[in-house]
């Protein structure tokens, strides 16, 4: 049986006596150099794996295995085991090593084996290992935006600073000062509309950071709505993590990401969004720094992360985020832009950029800039937070109410050019410039150029299964569609109910099927709005690194498969039997290929317009032309003959997916087929009795004869191949075309005034995913 007493040390320690167990070293001890990849002195692993190295003679354990094997009763009074347990993976904890004694210890370990259970000891200004942390450096950074033809509005000014390894840098300010343009430009963000020019380096060169390696929390959540925050955790930790961790181990690092961000409460709880009432908003806010965090990157930007939060919220989000920065002995580079911090909150910060109309009042130590205001004739008064005055101070937006002071006389505008002067003649200001040099100058070893993820196939698969989930939880999805489709196809069938096989069923015929290609598929456009929301994250998560668009691609088409073809096969069985199409099984499983392959078109070109014009309103303006446009040319309402040649018949009609649906459908209905024909000649002639098929597709609906109806259904299959690549193309296209716009953009003026460098991060900090 086993015994064990917890004696907390202090806030981040806690000993875990046990005097007997039956933990025990699995491998016999060894004088092979270790190997196990599951070995804290090894390798550091931040996950709770099972498993023991003989050669360190160490035993790793799940705490929540080692608690289960301890009977509650021996804990020591007053130490609940739960926040042992909290304390443990919150405050330290990666890992738990009990270090096992030699073997004969082992055998005298019957009675009195003491292992001890050590926790990492996270000092918050312990300082971190350096060496592969990224050093982030700017130097005359400026960003503008074009204001009409007046010329341009400057949004940053000549910024100089640093972020290191270890530490936690705070971009202050009021709202509108610049903060997430100042972070957008550090990571590579920037709008297409904006001008930057200064020099970016990273680790003294300029370089892109390896996949994986940065990640930016925005200020806006972008979450799929339709998930609990477990799933959206989790789901992300399938895809960031690498195949090397087992799937225990993913869940394990999600489930303490959760914790870590204090939504154990909320876990399963749908996020939701629009319509839908999910997590507040804070809690939005938390998920996606969890998201963000699982794979712990060295450099991470925060845009915001405490908005929505209150003020104990706050504290315990923004310590775990500068603990971050050292954890397992591991320098991280922290950057946040934040707004109003407590007084605990801002005492996390190393390092503060205080911004005030994209000038910066302030940038060094955090600590230091109480003195600095009021060495500059802007103490802070007694009792106030100090960050809360410092805003108050540049904040120009609103009229003044100082009471005293020489914030009383002077203007906003006075008082900030006063403070910057101040900065300016400071010591710290000096040591900016040196620092910045220093770092560039330092020998930095080398980035990872390749962090392990998720393999490209258990990419595809978790995205498949996450966009199915969706799919069958939003509603407006697929599931609205298929209702509507169903009462749309009652319509047809009644309206168009037994047909029969006289003359006039032919015209009958041929409006029912063009209907059914062209206005039924349509409405798949319904389906767009919430493909824009699936876009917004597919953005996010790529600029992120977590995976490239072709896994997005590919597992977009695969989920949305069974949908489709419950939409085509029950209202395309409605609108089939009920008018008495043609008689077959064959030719309704025809009927139904062409009009999944339709509707699949439908939301390929819904991609494709969503790839150009991210905006549900313009976007469906767009689509809903480009098929109108494409059923005009289709051949049915105007016949292909007729069609004036210049534009709508070439090039136009060829490549209107409807022109081989129309024709595929026809063909599926007509050909071989044999009609009453009840017409009468002018001429008086002999009238024939019967009219065939193929003479109604060829003189009735010009329909090209020289190849089948499988011919029409294989150019559609293509159409949508082609539909999907060209959607890679341009989403690869921008990719690499944006940077080589910005550097155009960002190109030195005629002008000769200060140097001008091209930022080579206007692209994302990181490598993106290949595939
Ligand atoms: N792409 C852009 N086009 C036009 N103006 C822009 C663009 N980006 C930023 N701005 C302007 O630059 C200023 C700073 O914007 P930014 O979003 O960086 O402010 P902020 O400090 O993050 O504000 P908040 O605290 O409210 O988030 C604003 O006046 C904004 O209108
Ligand atoms: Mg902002």
């Amino acid at each position: 049986m086993a015994r064990a007493s917890f004696l907390p040390l202090d806030k981040n320690r806690v000993m875990v006596n046990t005097v007997r167990s039956n933990l025990s070293s699995c491998h016999p001890p060894s004088n092979a150099s270790c190997k196990s990849s599951k070995c804290p002195r090894c390798l550091y692993m931040q996950v709770f794996p099972s498993s023991s190295c003989s050669l360190h003679k160490i035993k790793l354990l799940k705490l929540s295995d080692l608690m289960a094997s301890l009977p509650r009763s021996t804990l020591q009074p007053n130490t609940n085991p739960e926040i042992i347990k909290t304390a443990f993976e919150m405050e330290n904890t990666s890992m738990i090593d009990i270090v096992v004694q030699n073997e004969s210890d082992q055998e005298d370990a019957d009675l009195n084996m003491k292992q001890l259970i050590r926790t990492r000891d996270i000092d918050h200004h312990q300082p971190a290992d350096d060496l592969d942390g990224v050093f982030l450096t700017w130097k005359d950074l400026c960003v503008t935006v074009s204001d009409g033809k007046s010329g341009t509005k400057p949004i940053l000014q000549s910024l100089i600073g640093y972020a290191r390894p270890g530490e936690l840098l705070a971009i202050m300010g009021p709202s509108g000062c610049g903060k997430s343009t100042l972070l957008d430009a550090l990571a590579g963000r920037l709008s297409s509309n904006t001008r930057q020019t200064g020099e970016i380096l990273i680790n003294g060169r300029k370089q892109v950071l390896a996949y994986g390696t940065s990640a930016y929390v925005t200020q806006d959540d972008t979450l799929m709505m339709t998930l609990t925050v477990r799933e959206a955790v989790y789901y992300s930790a399938q895809l960031q993590l690498p195949d090397s961790m087992s799937k225990s181990e993913k869940k394990e690092r999600a489930d303490m990401t959760i914790r870590e961000m204090g939504l154990q409460e909320a876990m399963n709880t749908r996020i939701g969004g629009w319509g839908v009432k999910g997590i507040s908003g804070g809690q939005k806010r938390r998920v996606s720094i969890c998201i963000e965090i699982l794979t712990r990157p060295k450099l991470l930007f925060l845009d915001e992360p405490t908005s929505g939060l209150d003020s104990a919220a706050s504290y315990y989000v923004m310590s775990r985020i500068a603990r971050l920065g050292q954890r397992d002995g591991i320098g991280r580079t922290v950057i946040a832009s934040i707004h109003q911090p407590s007084s605990e909150v801002f005492k996390l910060f190393h390092n503060l950029c205080l911004l005030s109309s994209g000038r910066a009042v302030y940038f060094g130590p955090a600590s230091a800039a109480n003195e600095f205001f009021s060495l500059s004739g802007f103490p802070c008064p007694t009792l106030q937070n100090p960050s809360d005055h410092f805003l108050k101070t540049i904040n120009k937006d609103f009229e003044k109410d100082f009471e005293e002071g020489l914030a009383g006389v002077l203007s906003t505008e006075e008082v900030i050019q006063l403070l910057i002067k101040s900065y300016k003649s400071t010591e710290r200001y000096q040591q900016v410039p040196k620092q910045v040099a220093e770092i560039c100058k330092q020998a930095h070893g080398d980035l990872e150029t390749k962090r392990s993820h998720a393999s490209f196939l258990t990419q595809c698969l978790v995205l498949t299964r996450r966009s199915f989930v969706n799919m069958y939880r939003d509603l407006g999805y697929y599931w609205l569609r298929l209702a509507i489709y169903i009462a749309l196809a009652i319509g047809l069938g009644t309206v168009y109910f037994d047909i029969g096989h006289t003359y006039a069923s032919i015209q009958a015929r041929g409006s029912l099927l063009t209907f059914i290609a062209s206005f039924l598929t349509f409405m798949a456009i319904g389906g767009f709005p919430s493909f824009v929301e699936d876009m917004k994250i597919f953005e996010r998560e790529r600029l992120n690194g977590h995976y490239g668009a072709v896994a997005f691609v590919i597992s977009n088409t695969l989920s949305a498969v069974p949908y489709l073809l419950l939409v085509s096969i029950i209202p395309g069985a409605i609108a089939y039997y009920l008018p008495g199409l043609r008689k077959g099984q064959e030719y309704f499983a025809y009927f139904v290929s062409v009009m999944f392959a339709c509707m699949m078109l439908v939301e390929s070109l819904m991609m494709l317009v969503a790839s150009i014009v991210p905006n549900y309103l313009m976007g469906i303006i767009t689509g809903a032309g480009i098929q109108g446009l494409m059923i005009l040319v289709g051949g049915f309402f105007r016949l292909p003959n007729d069609l004036p040649k210049p534009v709508w018949k070439y090039p136009l009609h060829e490549i209107a997916f409807h022109k081989y649906a129309y024709q595929g459908m026809f063909k599926n209905e007509f050909e071989g087929a044999v009609f009453q024909n009840n017409q009468k000649l002018d001429g008086g002639g002999p009238v024939p009795t019967i009219i065939t098929g193929d003479e109604i597709l060829r003189d009735t609906w010009q329909a090209e004869m020289g190849y089948s109806k499988w011919g029409d259904l294989a150019v559609l299959l293509g159409m949508i191949a082609f539909y999907r690549l060209l959607f890679l193309v341009i989403i690869k296209g921008t990719e690499k075309f944006k940077p080589l716009i910005k550097a155009f953009k960002s190109r030195p003026s005629k002008k000769p005034t200060a140097q001008v460098t091209v930022n080579p991060s206007s692209a994302p900090l990181h490598e993106e995913s290949k595939l």
